[in-house]
């Protein structure tokens, strides 16, 4: 069964059309790259199927849970919402650390505060805490932070720093986790961290969704890529069928600006 599915996503802003029926699924384990022009639907559409949107019609179904359905008259209740959101961690391309806290608390902050709504928290309270912060610490080990747990992002070099908010987002143990343009604010340098951590996840088969403008990346670790075009999936299949076997006219005109 998948662990996302899309079904005809349609998205409008006004009378600007961003998403015009975008339908593909994901397996678990499976890493799907998008890839597209600026202004082609990338950011809304993941903004959609994490609710960070509503779309206007469709269907998307995570982890087996119907999050969006427009036929539907059943309205989420807020826990409901927050729970379909919790099944994907998000990383953005401009970090979003909260400054006055350090690298460990950035990503122990989430986890303490769902804690909060264990029933044995109060009994319990520091132990549970400090199940997190090992927990926390083991996951900035993973991602190559274990001399930066008291470090502040300011004192973090940018590539640092996006290995933070991706420890943060992995914390949750997120079914998927969305990538959206995650290197597109760091220098080349950096990038190469920042692929080198996406690339260890995916061998550990998480389940990835990632934004794209690295096309050797996406060639190299996706098993699937899909390429927007104008609010459509002009193209979508394995990155040997996307890039080398079949590509369009127009991700042809897409990629000569990559050479
Ligand atoms: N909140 C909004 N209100 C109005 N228009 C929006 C909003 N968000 C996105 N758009 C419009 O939707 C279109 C698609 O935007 P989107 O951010 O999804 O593109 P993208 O493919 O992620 O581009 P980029 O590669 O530049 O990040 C654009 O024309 C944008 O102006
Ligand atoms: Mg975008």
């Amino acid at each position: 069964m998948p662990v996302l599915k899309v079904e005809n996503l349609t998205k409008s802003f006004g009378r600007t059309h961003v998403l015009k029926g975008v339908s593909f699924d994901l397996c678990e384990g499976e890493v799907l790259s998008v890839i597209g022009s600026s202004g082609s639907g990338k950011t809304t559409l993941l903004r959609c199927i994490n609710q960070l949107e509503t779309a206007n019609s469709g269907r998307i179904i995570v982890g087996g849970r119907m999050v969006f359905d427009s036929s539907s008259e059943k309205k989420l209740t807020k826990k409901e919402k927050r729970e379909n959101q919790l099944q994907i961690g998000l990383v953005f391309q401009s970090f979003n650390l909260f400054p006055q806290y350090t690298a460990l608390d950035n990503v122990t902050l989430a986890l303490k505060s769902l804690a909060k709504n264990r029933t044995d928290f109060r009994k319990n309270r520091k132990q549970i805490h400090s199940e997190i912060e090992d927990k926390a610490k083991s996951i900035l080990m993973r991602v190559g932070l274990s001399d930066k747990f008291y470090s502040y992002p300011c004192e973090l070099s940018g590539g640092q720093q996006q290995r933070v908010s991706i420890a943060r987002a992995m914390a949750l143990e997120p079914k998927i986790l969305f990538f959206d343009e995650p290197t597109s604010a760091l220098d080349p340098e950096l990038t190469g961290e920042i692929l080198k951590v996406i690339r260890q996840l995916a061998s550990d088969s998480m389940t990835m969704v990632i934004v794209t403008h690295e096309m050797a990346f996406a060639e190299a670790v996706s098993t699937k890529v899909i390429f927007m075009d104008d609010g459509v999936i002009e193209s979508c299949g394995t990155p040997n069928e996307v890039f080398r076997e079949n590509p369009s006219d127009r991700l042809k005109e897409f990629l000569r600006k990559y050479e």
